[in-house]
């Protein structure tokens, strides 16, 4: 198979990391599509995250993440795909992003991780004590994150400087 395999960017990180803004600018840069998971999901499913967690519970959820990711990592078109935090922690999803895409990790402290998700308040697996649930969290996927092709610390860089970043990985 072709080295140019890898089609696609595919930003993976944290909840709040930045992913689907900063894909959104990558592919508006690149004049390609920004492809969000969770938002394929959500169309797919007919409803929001919060619902398919509540109604079909956790594993529903994921099985949803992993086809729409694979569907969407074989479109032959290049794409910036922002996936969901979690997306990373099936073995087969990180198989497939490494195959078809170059890989970057959104890397931020767990202070601006709070900071940015406490605006929204739907994702089902930040209810309760969201700091709690974060820092929990971001142990639990202390090293979930390692396998992208690179990282990028986002935390002192805005969205259009990490865009930036990713370009020069890339090239
Ligand atoms: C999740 C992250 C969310 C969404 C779902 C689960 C996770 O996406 O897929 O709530 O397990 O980290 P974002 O990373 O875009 O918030």
């Amino acid at each position: 198979m072709k080295d140019n395999q890898r089609t696609h960017i595919v930003l993976i990180g944290f909840m709040g990391t930045g992913k689907s803004t900063v894909s959104e600018l990558l592919a508006e840069r690149l004049s390609c599509e920004a492809v969000d998971i969770d938002a394929v999901i959500i169309e797919r499913e007919g409803m929001p995250i919060s619902d398919i967690f509540a109604t079909k519970g956790e594993a529903a959820f994921r099985t949803a993440e992993s086809e729409a990711l694979s569907d969407v990592l074989q479109r032959e078109h290049m794409g910036v795909i922002a996936t969901g935090g979690g997306a990373v922690l099936a073995s087969q999803n990180r198989e497939m992003m490494l195959k078809f895409g170059f890989v970057v990790n959104l890397h931020a402290s767990a202070e601006l991780i709070i900071e940015r998700v406490s605006q929204d308040t739907s994702r089902p697996l930040l209810q309760g004590d969201v700091s709690q649930r974060v820092h929990k969290l971001l142990e639990d996927r202390k090293h979930a994150y390692d396998f992208a092709h690179c990282t990028i610390d986002t935390e002192s860089m805005t969205p259009a400087q990490v865009a930036d970043a990713i370009v020069l990985e890339w090239r």
